[in-house]
């Protein structure tokens, strides 16, 4: 982000803040925003290139996820590229969702770091079964991964603990939702059965397609589902 766009971002958001102080203040908004306008809210997105088969750097997903986390971390106004909802869901079949930051990926996984004591620790513990979704707004672009999740050895974790910058050490050990135990904290893995990679395009004809791992004894429809590769198939899904 350049200079000139970095002041820009900061005066925005004191404009933003100053807005909301002013209202809290004096009484606060007297109206919710009217449905109407909430409703009529939309973007069509003008993305200036396609998407479909011929575009796919590799016919798996952890390097066509690589291209575009690429693309994502350079372009301009993304912010935190490696930022992604996580969401989970204990024994109590409800869903809950939170952000947290990509830590890592390679062509078994993604990984992510947080406390095992926490809602989503607890979660994944009872159900150990995750959803990660990107949302990289200035491109139009969005990348949806499930899959199994395991947690990383405690080796593993005390590996990248000493590995992050002091303060965010110390942060680790405070945060309240570390319980104040830092070897609660730790990674965990999702290793995906399925990753959807979506480009919005105009008049809402958007563009997925989706890599899974067939079952085992599926027949596939050459016609809709093509072979890719180390087990992998993918498909092209309807806007
Ligand atoms: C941009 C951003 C990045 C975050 N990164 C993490 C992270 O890497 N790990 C984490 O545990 N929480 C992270 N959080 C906080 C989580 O969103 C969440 O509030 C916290 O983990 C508690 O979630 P839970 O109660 O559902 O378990 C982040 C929040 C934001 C807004």
């Amino acid at each position: 982000m350049s200079a000139s766009s970095f002041r820009f971002c900061r005066t925005s958001i004191k404009t933003v803040l100053r807005t909301a102080e002013i209202s809290r203040r004096f009484g606060g908004f007297t109206a919710m925003l009217r449905k109407q306008d909430v409703a009529a809210m939309r973007m069509d997105y003008k993305t200036p290139i396609g998407f479909d088969e011929t575009d796919l750097v590799a016919k798996e997903p952890f390097q066509q996820f690589d291209a575009w986390f690429r693309e994502a971390t350079k372009a301009y106004n993304v912010g935190e590229a490696n930022a992604m909802v996580l969401s989970t869901c204990g024994r109590d079949c409800r869903p809950t969702a939170r952000v947290v930051l990509l830590k890592g990926y390679d062509n078994t996984g993604f990984t992510f770091f947080t406390n095992y004591n926490s809602r989503k620790g607890e979660q994944l513990n009872e159900n150990p079964y995750a959803c990660l979704l990107f949302y990289w707004h200035p491109l139009h672009r969005q990348v949806k991964i499930e899959g199994r999740v395991e947690k990383m050895s405690d080796e593993q974790s005390e590996e990248y603990f000493h590995s992050r910058p002091r303060p965010s050490q110390l942060g680790a050990i405070v945060s309240h939702q570390s319980s104040v135990i830092a070897s609660r904290k730790g990674w965990f893995k999702v290793i995906p059965d399925k990753v959807e990679f979506w480009q919005g395009q105009s008049s809402r004809l958007h563009d997925r397609i989706m890599f899974r791992k067939p079952g085992p004894d599926e027949v596939l429809d050459e016609n809709l589902t093509k072979k890719g590769a180390d087990g992998w198939v993918y498909e092209r899904l309807s806007p």
